[in-house]
């Protein structure tokens, strides 16, 4: 059984001028000690479907449909109190894109992490303490000590991005949902980064939900990737088929506009405007970008289906497998 079972999620933002309709039916599971990849184009939902598996969504935004299962609950219709107090920042952990603002900034972090340890783990005093810098230790702080008394302005931006990591390892979660975690860090930072959470997840088993527009931080990281296009699921599989053999037209067109393999901080962008949320085209949300679109696309949803071996795709007309693949069988 999948770790995080998430299915047709829906999410909208009620506005003023109408519905604006982000998540359109979002499906993707994560295994236990996964790392799954979900990338896409800036306002794609990205965010959102993060927000909304952890139900930490804003108001006028709202989930009005879909399931997400956790250990066989769906933490859509789970009470609040109970969410909190079990699963989310216990069970689930989140970093966020700027983590000094998701920093309290008058507080130092040795209280804002030995505070998570006595609430969250019941530790004492001293116990909190040790553990804290124990958790600084691994996460590469040096002088974790002297640390525990700073103010997150005193932090550089890959430091600050590591005491979140910190404050997310603290109750040893089982999923790390980690957004945008290199983004605004300096190449040598980042790669610094990944390379802890690679390691991260090798020592604890910890699954982890990489949200980035960055192709190459995904290829570093992940076993898999599901590519998100106007809030719903294009294409889902393992990242080293999906870079050789992308079926779905806009995974094609994603790779495609890469400056290189390999360079950091590519930019996912394709010709042509994103959906219109408001009033979304009707059929495949893609289809007026599509180079593939026939008359069926305009009319109906193609459903995520098995395709290749591990890999699902939402498409009326896929790419061609390429030689090379369907010769290996
Ligand atoms: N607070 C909000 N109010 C209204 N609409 C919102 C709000 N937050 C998000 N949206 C809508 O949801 C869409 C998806 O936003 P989201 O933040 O999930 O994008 P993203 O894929 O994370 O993009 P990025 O790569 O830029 O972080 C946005 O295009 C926007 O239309
Ligand atoms: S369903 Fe049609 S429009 Fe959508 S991606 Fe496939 S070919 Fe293109
Ligand atoms: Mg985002």
């Amino acid at each position: 059984m999948a770790l995080l079972e998430v299915s047709d999620l829906r999410t909208s933002f009620f506005l003023r001028s109408g519905e604006l309709r982000v998540l359109d039916g979002v499906s993707l599971e994560i295994q236990a000690g996964e790392v799954l990849g979900l990338v896409g184009e800036t306002g794609s939902g990205k965010s959102v479907t993060a927000y909304s598996i952890t139900r930490l969504l804003k108001q006028p935004g709202r989930v009005v449909g879909g399931e997400v299962k956790w250990d066989g609950r769906d933490l859509v219709r789970l009470w609040e109190s109970e969410l909190e107090q079990e699963i989310r920042g216990k069970e689930i952990s989140m970093i966020f894109q700027s983590p000094r603002e998701a920093l309290n900034p008058v507080i130092t972090v040795g209280r804002q992490l030995t505070q998570v340890l006595r609430i969250r783990r019941g530790m004492d005093r001293r116990e909190a303490r040790a553990e804290a810098i124990r958790i600084l230790k691994s996460v590469y702080i040096s002088d974790p000590e002297s640390r525990l008394d700073s103010y997150p302005h005193e932090l550089s931006g890959g430091m600050a991005q590591r005491i979140m990591i910190a404050l997310a390892l603290s109750c040893q979660p089982r999923l790390l949902i980690a957004d945008e975690p290199t983004t605004g860090l300096d190449v040598t930072t980042q790669h610094q980064i990944v390379l802890l959470l690679r390691e991260l997840r090798d020592r604890t088993g910890m699954a982890i939900l990489l949200i980035t527009h960055d192709l190459a931080l995904a290829a570093q990281l992940c076993d898999r990737v599901a590519v998100l296009y106007a809030g719903r699921i294009a294409e889902m599989g393992p990242i080293g088929h999906l870079f050789r053999s992308p079926r779905h037209p806009y995974t094609a067109a994603l790779l495609a506009s890469r400056p290189r393999l390999g360079l950091q901080g590519d930019i996912l962008t394709i010709p042509g405007n994103v959906a219109n949320l408001m009033r979304p085209p009707g059929g495949c949300r893609f289809h007026p970008r599509c180079p593939n679109a026939t008359q069926v696309c305009a009319q109906q949803q193609p459903p995520l289906e098995p395709m290749d071996p591990g890999q699902r795709v939402a498409c009326h007309n896929p790419m061609p497998q390429r030689q090379e693949l369907a010769a290996s069988g």
